[in-house]
């Protein structure tokens, strides 16, 4: 019995595969390649000296997908394939909805064909109204303000209304990944300008921009700046195999948050980033940008209640890690 993994190549499904294989797991791999490069899977088998199908596959071609049901027999799927760009995500609504929607539902067609029961979908903390009082629970209403927080709160409602008697589905609302894997093998590497704060402070500090821009010094948060509740990508990925774990030994659809329960600010992070790697890192304050909430963290009570699971990884490790990852990328090019 395999545990599918889509998405397998990108940032979250690349660490994902290794702490599964970690963990005593057999695993198949799937991706078309669209948002990552066949680097990242020569790594997760560097990294565990373990070798494992991979598929070059578009989920949207459900005839293709297919071949690897017929072929493995899959106990439980992890969903990572998807776009994941809030801004393109405005610019280019139909791509967003047809990836995201509808490799969802080829895979649940499929599920249903081949008897699999079980799957984990990578949903977002952006799934909640902005309103939400703070820390979110995952009993929050929801809501969205963009095409990609309302792919992630309809994969969610189909996956709902999908899971039936017997299934196992969890949905897995991560806050803020960052980070990377502590062999610098893996991690983040966005192509282009960086629209997330980690990577942009990662290539600031490489000397590819100028400065970074704190997005509003005029929030109601302590040092004015934007807090968010950053969590590790070897933590998020361990998460995952807590999911597995309890989705091969539960059944019904359950919501989660994984997070770390701490609200870190803009500042802080550009400051515990020149502390963890002993750098100076240019920055300077800009208007608020479009869209942003003042504060966003998770009460991650019941992900540790009921998987078990609870982010270990420290603020220094996040930026020490990201830093490691993104000179190994310099060092490369
Ligand atoms: P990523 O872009 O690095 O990984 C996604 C992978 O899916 C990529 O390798 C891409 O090539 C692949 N993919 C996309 N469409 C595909 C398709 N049709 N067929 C096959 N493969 C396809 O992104 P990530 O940061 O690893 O995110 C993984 C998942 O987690 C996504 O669904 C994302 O929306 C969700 N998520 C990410 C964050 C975050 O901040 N990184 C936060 C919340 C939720
Ligand atoms: N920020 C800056 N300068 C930058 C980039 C970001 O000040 O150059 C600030 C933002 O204003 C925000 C914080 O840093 O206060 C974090 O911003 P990110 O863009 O890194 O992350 P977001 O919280 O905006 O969004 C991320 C993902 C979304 C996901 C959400 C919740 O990009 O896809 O987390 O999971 F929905």
């Amino acid at each position: 019995m395999k545990i599918l993994v889509t998405g397998g190549a990108g940032y979250i499904g690349s660490h994902t595969c290794v702490e599964l294989i970690n963990a005593g797991y057999e695993i198949v791999a799937a991706d078309n390649f669209l948002n990552s490069t066949p680097k990242a899977i020569e790594g997760v088998r560097k990294i565990t000296a373990a070798d494992f199908p991979f598929y070059e596959v578009d989920l949207l071609d459900e005839a293709e997908l297919e071949k690897i049901f017929a072929e493995f027999e899959i106990s439980c799927i992890i969903h990572f394939a998807g776009l994941k760009a809030v801004g393109e995500s405005v610019a280019k609504p139909v791509e967003y909805y047809n990836n995201n929607i509808n490799t969802t539902l080829n895979l649940c067609k499929l599920m249903k064909k081949y008897d699999v029961k079980r799957l984990i979908f990578s949903s977002s903390a952006t799934v909640y109204r902005a309103d939400s009082p703070m820390p979110l629970t995952e009993s929050a209403e929801l809501g969205a303000t963009n095409p990609y927080g309302w792919t992630k709160f309809m994969c969610e409602q189909i996956l709902r209304d999908t899971c039936q008697e017997g299934w196992a589905v969890a949905l897995l609302r991560y806050f803020n990944p960052v980070g990377a894997h502590e062999s610098g093998i893996i991690g983040e590497n966005p192509s282009g300008v960086p629209n997330n704060l980690m990577p942009f402070i990662a290539q600031t500090a490489r000397g590819l921009h100028k400065e970074v821009r704190v997005f509003g010094n005029d929030y109601d948060t302590p040092d004015g700046t934007g807090v968010r509740d950053y969590i590790h990508v070897v933590d998020l990925a361990k998460g995952h195999v807590k999911a597995v774990d309890y989705a091969l030994k539960n059944t019904g659809c359950e919501a989660f948050n994984l997070g770390s329960g701490r609200g870190i600010s803009v500042v802080e992070m550009l400051q515990a980033f020149e502390r963890a790697n002993d750098l100076k890192l240019p920055y300077s304050f800009a208007p608020r940008r479009a869209g942003d909430n003042a504060v966003s963290y998770a009460n991650p009570e019941k992900a540790e209640k009921m998987l078990g699971f609870k982010a270990e990884k420290t603020l220094e490790d996040m930026c020490r890690d990201t830093w490691r990852f993104q000179r190994a990328v310099q060092a490369d090019v």
